[in-house]
């Protein structure tokens, strides 16, 4: 119950920040933007679809070229793949400001731009830039650089500025390039232990490579999966742990570190809440609860706090993130009661001072495998983690309320 003063200074700081953001301007929505001009709807949809929509708004300082209906029914009657589709129109979206002003105005009259493509890391080379050219007669040229100097597209009109964060333009066709357009490989060709291994998650990798739950990750590739994996050090300080527990819970220790959804690094910024993985069967089990505070995304099981530290691949349909600690389930790690508290269940503890109207605990009657070979680990995270996840827990859902209450007095501020 020290906990109490934790969470209201909490709550304090966090209804300062909302009464903040209540008043700040959104920043910008293209899908909003696009959806005045009917004319452009096929584009945004397939900026919609490709995820492409959401990185857009989720940058300042970039230039959107977007195409008509008939120019996208051209490029869709290739029939190329989603992820060929992507690499394509992110093509069309310049990182820098270039308002039509800008464009008629270009230092020496010619400018290479880089754009989200090349950022991808996907495009070799040159290829990934777009030249833009000023040409006779007021005419501004576009070609992607990897098109042997030819400028196929041309500048039509500015659909909407908002200086210097997003310039909406419409170019006459789209920009042909061979490589955005090579076909793709689908997903179920990527190798997921070979992008950890090389990146900082080797441990985890090879952990994952000699079990079952390797398959299960394969098995997620083309519908959608996000992975977790802890960074070397943290996974190899768990290693003892880790072979301390029975086959079955190795599985689903490593099978709890993967969602079997795509999810955005902006998609997680941008939405809290719980989260089944490959290891939950049924309901409320092996879940972890995804909580953003500004840039910063944490997953909290009942038993740690894990803080997403960098992005391996994050492409539709597949993301992989590096956090800086292992999620431990309340499943398999009972958090042992610290020696000053009483006998209750830590899960039912956390919840109870604070979320009444959630049925969420009771759907779960004592799991019986968590009792039959309780395994003896993890004692020492556990007994002070116990603390920081109550807290975790209570401030959570001091959240909602202060969220809901100042939702309300936006609403009557505005009014
Ligand atoms: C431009 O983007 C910044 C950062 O997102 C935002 O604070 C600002 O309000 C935006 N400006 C306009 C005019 O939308
Ligand atoms: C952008 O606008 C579209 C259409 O109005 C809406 O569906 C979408 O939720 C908005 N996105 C954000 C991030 O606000
Ligand atoms: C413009 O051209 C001049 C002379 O060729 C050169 O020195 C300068 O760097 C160019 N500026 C840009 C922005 O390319
Ligand atoms: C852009 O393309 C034109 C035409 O091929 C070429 O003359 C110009 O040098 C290119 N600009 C840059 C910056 O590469
Ligand atoms: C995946 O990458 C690893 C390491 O680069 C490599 O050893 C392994 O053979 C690759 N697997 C496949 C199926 O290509
Ligand atoms: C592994 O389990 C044994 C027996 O339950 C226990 O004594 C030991 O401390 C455990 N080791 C670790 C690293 O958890």
């Amino acid at each position: 119950m020290q906990l109490r003063p934790v969470s209201v200074a909490g709550t304090v700081v966090l209804s300062l920040l909302l009464l903040i953001s209540c008043t700040t301007t959104q920043a910008h929505n293209i899908t909003r933007i696009l959806a005045k001009h009917p004319e452009l709807s096929t584009f945004n949809h397939y900026l919609t679809l490709t995820h492409l929509a959401a990185e857009i708004n989720g940058k300042t300082t970039i230039t959107v070229c977007a195409v008509e209906n008939a120019a996208m029914n051209e490029l869709l009657a290739k029939k190329p793949s989603i992820y060929t589709i992507k690499n394509i129109l992110s093509l069309h979206v310049l990182l820098d400001y270039f308002g039509a002003k800008k464009l008629h105005q270009i230092t020496n009259g010619t400018a290479l731009a880089a754009t989200m493509f090349q950022a991808t890391g996907t495009a070799p080379g040159s290829s990934g830039f777009v030249n833009i050219t000023d040409l006779k007669g007021g005419k501004v040229g576009f070609g992607a650089e990897d098109n042997d100097g030819i400028l196929s597209s041309s500048f039509v009109k500015s659909v909407e500025e908002i200086p210097y964060n997003i310039s909406v333009i419409q170019i006459s066709k789209v920009l042909p390039s061979n490589v955005a357009e090579a076909p793709t490989p689908g997903p179920s060709q990527l190798n997921l232990t070979g992008i950890m291994s090389a990146h900082g998650c080797k441990v985890f990798a090879e952990t994952l490579l000699a079990s079952d739950a390797e398959k299960t990750y394969e098995d997620n590739l083309d519908g959608g999966l996000t992975v977790f994996c802890p960074e070397d050090e943290v996974f190899k300080a768990f290693l003892p742990k880790y072979k301390n527990l029975t086959a079955a819970r190795k599985t689903a220790l490593l099978e709890y570190h993967g969602v079997p959804v795509y999810q955005s690094l902006s998609t997680l910024k941008s939405n809290n809440g719980v989260m089944n993985t490959l290891a939950t069967d049924g309901a409320n089990k092996f879940d972890f609860t995804v909580q953003n505070d500004g840039e910063v995304v944490t997953l909290r099981t009942k038993i740690t706090t894990a803080k997403i530290t960098g992005t391996l691949l994050d492409e539709q349909p597949v993301a992989i993130f590096t956090i800086d600690k292992v999620l431990l389930p309340r499943e398999l790690f009972k958090a042992e009661a610290p020696t000053s508290a009483p006998a209750p269940a830590p899960e039912e503890a956390a919840d109870a001072p604070a979320a009444p109207k959630k049925k969420k605990k009771k759907a779960a009657p004592a799991p019986e495998d968590d009792d039959t070979d309780a395994p003896a680990d993890s004692p020492d995270d556990s007994a002070d983690v116990t603390a920081d996840d109550d807290n975790g827990a209570v401030r959570f859902d001091g959240v909602r309320y202060v969220r809901a209450g100042l939702a309300l007095l936006c609403v009557i501020l505005l009014l």
